[in-house]
């Protein structure tokens, strides 16, 4: 690997799923593994095999199909989490094992109740146990940036003689500053014997709001690979944003020393829609790089400024990310090409009877609504396509509410192929129409989060919903979309309950999850 190449390893789909709200479903997470590979990420962190069935079968089915990016899991360094990351990758063309301890005395006392001696050794065995497995091994400091730096080289000393290739030094915590973390891996890099034979990695978490930061810093002090997640998501306040270190090193070669990723960055945006409109959890407008926001240019002189030359205001292009226009893309006399394009260009690559009934939809809205956004067409995607077996199927509702009546709602579904009807009231018409539905399907999932997004603008904005659920620990989220957004509610709904009906019939329980 080059010298100025900076590895990028994506850990959405673990350390970012395991955040609250951010959980995906097998069929989501292929979804997202092919996203991030059109996206050129060197590495994706697939999951945690040991931690749950449903995290081995995405790792497993993640690694038996990716082609070109690595593919890793996560073990701790017990030999059961080792055996358990190599079963699941057994299939990969690259596989990775990425075993872990932590290292600072705070939690050698509190947490692992072991003496630094014996980390030591648990990083030499897991290490060569994981190597026994594959060639590839990474090794991670957990809560490096508090530990002892001068244990923490014995620790990288350890693991790279025992046939480690890649270092990681977390800020577990969201503890360190630039400069701090940045004489840190310069100290390792120098220190650690054999450190030439290792790339080192840098992985943040943003507490301080410095994950960012601290990554570019510490590449700038040696570190040749930066751990990420799309849109930032992860535990807390979140993982280091991808878009964010991916833009700042194309955008400042003169600072970053012409260092580059393999990032292709035309697909930043449709990975980062994507993965938005998976999970239900919209990118804040004001965020850098993805958000609505970050080209519009509302202050008069500033958009004077860009029309008379982009360069007074703009410090990249809307494009060079994969933004789409977001005039109107499609209408009603579009086609099944035209179509079948857009979706490609957002990052859905749908066929057979899925693209169909997508089309079908978009045809349907199209016929309701004159303007079609690439929104709606995510959220079209969201509504038919990230589907399962539908046991609740929507027929028909009618809704009566204002000020006057009490909000009754009266709905019909097919459960199980079935048609029924219910009438409930509540104490809105959503209220109603929840009831209504948890009576039909025998529903015993808490509401935990209810979420509109009117996803266009304009009086005919189609709104998409999105309802997160809980039942014995599991958390699932349902999207619907409609021009009419009590539908739209009902269908979230019962996608939600069609998750949790979907994971009980595969284990006959729910299963919560977490390291
Ligand atoms: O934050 C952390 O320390 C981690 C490790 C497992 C790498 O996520
Ligand atoms: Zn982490």
């Amino acid at each position: 690997m080059s010298n100025q190449l900076i590895r990028i390893f994506d850990t959405t789909l673990r350390d970012g799923e395991q955040s609250p709200g951010c959980s995906m479903n097998l069929e989501e997470k292929l979804q997202l593994a092919r996203q991030l590979e059109r996206l050129g990420v060197d590495i994706i962190e697939a999951g945690f095999p040991i931690a749950s069935e449903g995290d081995f079968e995405s790792v497993q089915a993640i690694a038996a199909e990716l082609k070109d990016a690595g593919v890793c899991g996560l073990a701790r360094t017990g030999s059961a989490d080792v055996e358990r990351a190599a079963q699941a990758l057994e299939k990969a063309r690259s596989p990775r094992i990425h075993t872990f301890i932590a290292t600072s005395d705070i939690h050698l006392e509190h947490k692992l109740k072991m003496n630094r001696e014996r980390v030591l050794e648990e990083v030499d065995r897991a290490v060569r146990q994981a190597r026994g497995y594959c060639d590839d091994v990474e090794f991670s400091a957990e809560d490096a940036t508090r530990s002892d730096r001068d244990y923490l080289v014995e620790v990288f000393k350890t693991a790279i003689e025992a046939g480690a290739s890649t270092c990681n030094v977390p800020d577990t915590v969201g503890y360190t500053q630039p400069e701090e973390y940045a004489t840190l891996m310069r100290y390792l890099i120098e220190k650690v014997p054999g450190s030439d034979r290792a790339v080192f990695s840098v992985h943040c978490h943003d507490d301080l709001g410095l994950a960012v930061s601290n990554s570019l810093a510490a590449v700038l002090a040696g570190a040749r690979q930066v751990e990420c997640t799309v849109n930032g998501i992860g535990e807390r306040a979140g993982n280091t944003s991808m878009e964010e270190v991916v833009m700042a090193l194309k955008t400042r070669p003169d600072v970053f020393r012409d260092l580059d990723t393999k990032i292709r960055a035309q697909e930043i945006y449709p990975s980062s829609r994507m993965l938005s409109t998976i999970i239900g959890v919209p990118v804040p407008p004001n965020k850098a790089i993805v958000g609505d926001n970050a080209f519009a240019h509302e202050a008069g002189i500033h958009q004077d400024g860009v029309l008379k030359a982009a360069i007074t205001y703009e410090i990249m292009t809307p494009q060079s990310i994969g933004r789409p226009s977001n005039e109107l893309v499609l209408g009603k006399h579009s086609g099944r090409h035209a179509f079948g394009d857009r979706l490609k260009e957002l990052g859905f690559e749908i066929e057979g009877e899925e693209f169909q009934a997508a089309f079908r939809r978009f045809k349907d809205l199209a016929d309701k609504k004159k303007t079609i956004y690439n929104e709606d067409l995510e959220a079209i995607v969201a509504d038919s396509v990230i589907g399962l077996d539908q046991r609740f199927e929507f027929v028909d509702l009618s809704i009566l509410s204002g000020t006057f009546a009490e909000p009754t709602a009266t709905l019909a579904l097919k459960v199980d192929g079935e048609l029924q009807k219910a009438t409930s009231t509540g104490i809105g018409p959503i209220d109603a129409i929840f009831k209504a539905i948890a009576e039909l399907c025998e529903s015993k999932s808490e509401l935990e989060r209810f979420q509109v997004n009117a996803v266009t603008g304009g009086m005919d904005a189609l709104g998409e919903v999105s309802v997160t659920l809980g039942e014995d620990g599991r958390r699932v989220i349902g999207h619907g979309a409609h021009p009419d957004i009590m539908v739209a509610s009902a269908k979230a709904y019962l996608h939600a309950l069609n998750k949790i009906s979907w994971h009980k019939s595969r284990r006959g329980s729910a299963e919560p999850r977490g390291i």
